[in-house]
């Protein structure tokens, strides 16, 4: 085909989203559709639910994306799905309609990993240089990532315990914010005082591993000690001391790894890329460094489809095609 196309879809989480992709890095459509409004009342995501809403709204997301993209299924060259990691039934909704596709209309099919897909959403943004660092930061990840060359993942430092979305969406629903609680924790942040002191996990010091479950329970313990005093915390000084506290140590680890590991990049990836205090701290620490700091739109930094087509380009130029025993892995390795 004269023309690499490739359809892509997301169902890990709490996102239905479908796109088409130009030859790894133009985007010619990307539907999401988000199910917040349905998750928000149980103040987090609940996994049956994500599928219910992924098997009703896979095949109208699927034909807005080929609309969009004004493609037929016949001008695909083919046909790409996160297989996790992620909720088992969320990502068989995707894989079910990836293979269905892919069989019916005889096209390659090709499994992402879904941080690979984050990672790779970067490409859509500027041509990757290697070797390069990605910061993943995510409701379900907290890695650094280093790739030597493309398609190579090292781990180089993870969460210990939660992952550093997930501490901003607990933190949030101990101020009653609603969920998801990081864009509000984000705003308060900007308006809170330095008046609250939390702790920074540093761990050993060559270490680039993170940990964030010893910040959230000094939240918790502030907020309950001042109400066992009869006294309110100001949400906003809470906010902001948490913030602080987390992209001082994220900051701080992902500085001394671009000075440790030889690379010409750093990507920022995952849904907390959208955090505005995240990326003017690194956009100040990198400004004059030699290292280039990528930095996503929003649209590209949460879940969505375009970022599989991307990672996806590089595994069909390599013809690292799946077959049709392609299932759902909610702990698949990176
Ligand atoms: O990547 P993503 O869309 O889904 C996962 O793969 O986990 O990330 C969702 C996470 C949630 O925890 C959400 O609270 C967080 O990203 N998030 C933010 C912001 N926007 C979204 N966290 C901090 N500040 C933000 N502005
Ligand atoms: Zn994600």
């Amino acid at each position: 085909k004269e023309r690499e196309l490739i359809l892509a879809i997301e169902t890990s989480c709490d996102e239905t989203s479908a796109a088409v992709i130009e030859k790894g890095d133009t985007i010619l459509s990307n539907v999401v559709s988000s199910q917040i409004e349905s998750h928000k009342r149980f103040g987090g995501v609940v996994p049956e639910v994500a599928s219910r809403h992924h098997v009703e709204q896979i095949t109208l997301i699927i034909e807005e994306a080929m609309s969009d993209a004004n493609v037929g299924f016949e001008d695909l060259s083919a046909v790409a799905v996160t297989e996790g990691p992620g909720l088992v039934g969320a990502l068989l909704v995707g894989v079910h309609a990836a293979k269905a596709i892919a069989f019916a209309h005889q096209l390659p099919l090709i499994g992402v990993h879904h941080i690979a897909g984050h990672i790779y959403a970067n490409q859509l943004v500027k041509e990757l240089q290697y070797p390069l660092l990605t910061l993943v930061v995510s409701g379900g990840h907290t890695e650094l990532v280093y790739m030597e060359s493309e398609g190579q993942f090292e781990i180089i430092g993870e969460t210990r315990d939660d992952a550093v979305g997930e501490a901003y969406d607990k933190v949030a629903r101990t101020l009653g914010l609603p969920y998801p609680g990081g864009p509000h924790i984000d705003r308060l942040a900007a308006e809170g005082e330095r008046a609250v002191e939390l702790p920074r996990a540093w761990l050993e010091p060559d270490s680039y591993d993170f940990s964030f479950s010893g910040l959230k329970s000094a939240v918790i313990n502030t907020v309950h000690n001042e109400k066992q005093k009869g006294r309110e915390v100001n949400p906003a000084n809470v906010a902001r001391g948490f913030q602080e506290s987390v992209i001082d140590v994220l900051v701080t680890k992902t500085k001394r790894a671009t000075e440790n590991y030889p690379v010409k990049q750093l990507l920022l990836a995952g849904g907390v890329a959208a955090n505005s205090g995240l990326r003017n701290e690194l956009e100040t620490t990198f400004s004059d460094s030699e290292v280039e700091l990528i930095i996503p739109p929003l649209s590209l930094c949460t879940d969505n489809a375009a970022m599989i087509g991307a990672a996806a380009s590089l595994k069909f130029r390599r013809q690292q095609f799946s077959d049709y025993a392609l299932n759902g892995n909610p702990g698949l390795d990176l």
